[in-house]
């Protein structure tokens, strides 16, 4: 097997490509624009933003290409489609825009021999449970991806059970196969802040490896946390290391009772049902109730999604009283009786008595 000898590297100032000999931490100037480099091993070079001495290095605007604004990859717009295709959201949608622009400009930049700002890719989810964090972190990957912020399109989702061990010296492994699964994508933890106030004292053991590994692998690792807003603020705050990483925060808003309503015909509609309009004062009368009675205990989008199973459990049950042939329309149709079922279900006793 020959190694390599030479490393090749294309000029941030004037996109000549030079081959230079290997030589760690040694400087070599661009070929062609003299800027200096310093090489930190075979596959990295650290621009000095220096010019090798005598060369005056031509002006940004004689030598750059003209600066173009970006356009949007193509394989984008049915991403971002599938974002804004999501119920309510509106901060989060607006934030995730503003961030995709911003990275795209920065790639324009470099390409234009401009600096690069280096804004951090790693975010901070806030929000209560069932708000849209994980949908959310999915198709942030997505996003990622296709303008090339990571490698792959994945997102491994874990939590502290999925980091912290029983056992001294356990905690670094677990959370190291995490990363290593993560590596090139994004790791998405789930209820971070447990890693911080819960349990035996290991959770700190995964933060270290966490940061550790954020550091020694950063360009090939996003972070994204998630969980309560007070308890991520504190967890963020509890750690210089993560407080100078995480500084971008996302906030899920709870869904409005109509918002709820609009998910529960997303969901119905999604899997071929149809809700009866008669059936909406219901709904919406009861998420009203539910968002009031149980306050940030409330599961939201997961709620909505657990009432929609059991509305078509109940109409399965009364079509399934049903003789004859059943219309494609009345499998179809989930009709208020349905409704009324489901929701004397989820509150596990006679409706509107639970309420
Ligand atoms: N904006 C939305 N539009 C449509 N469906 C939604 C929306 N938000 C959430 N849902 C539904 O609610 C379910 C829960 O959403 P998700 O798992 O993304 O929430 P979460 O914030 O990660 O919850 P948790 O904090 O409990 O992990 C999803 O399966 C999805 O069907
Ligand atoms: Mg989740």
């Amino acid at each position: 097997m020959t190694s390599k000898t030479t490393v090749e590297h294309v000029c941030a100032h004037c996109h000549h490509f030079n081959v230079w000999p290997l030589g760690k931490h040694a400087s070599f100037p661009c070929g062609a624009c003299g800027r200096l480099y310093r090489q930190l091993g075979s596959n990295r070079v650290l621009d000095t933003g220096e010019v090798r001495e005598g060369f005056r290095l031509p002006s940004k605007a004689a030598s750059a290409p003209k600066a173009e604004p970006p356009k949007l990859p193509v394989n984008l717009a049915p991403i971002l489609a599938q974002l804004d295709a999501q119920i309510g959201l509106r901060n989060v949608k607006t934030q995730v825009m503003e961030l995709t622009q911003l990275c795209l400009i920065q790639q324009a930049r470099t390409k234009a021999g401009l600096g690069n700002a280096n804004v951090s890719k790693h975010l901070v989810f806030t929000g209560a449970p069932g708000t849209g964090k994980t949908t959310v972190a999915r198709i942030i990957g997505e996003i990622y991806h296709r303008i090339g912020l990571t490698r792959l399109p994945k997102v491994v989702e874990t939590d502290r059970a999925g980091m912290v061990a029983a056992y001294v010296g356990q905690t670094a492994l677990k959370t190291t196969e995490r990363i290593t699964e993560a590596m090139g994508g994004i790791l998405f933890i789930d209820e971070a802040y447990s890693l911080h106030e819960q349990g035996n004292g290991f959770g700190k053991e995964a933060i270290d490896t966490l940061l550790k590994a954020m550091e020694d692998h950063r360009g090939d690792l996003c972070v994204i946390v998630a969980g309560y807003p007070d308890e991520m603020t504190r967890f963020i705050r509890s750690n210089p290391g993560l407080e100078s990483r995480f500084n971008s925060f996302l906030h899920f808003d709870n869904y409005t009772a109509s918002e709820l309503c609009s998910i529960l015909k997303k969901l119905a509609a999604d899997s071929d049902y149809e809700l009866e309009d008669k059936a909406m004062p219901l709904l919406q009368a009861h998420f009203s109730e539910e968002l009031r009675r149980q306050g940030a205990q409330f599961s939201n989008g997961r709620y909505a999604r657990n009432l929609f199973e059991k509305m078509i459990t109940s109409q399965a049950l009364r079509l399934g009283r049903h003789t004859g042939e059943l219309s494609s329309r009345s499998l179809k149709a989930v009709n208020t009786e349905d409704v009324s079922q489901a929701l004397r279900a989820i509150c596990g006793k006679p409706y509107p008595a639970c309420r």
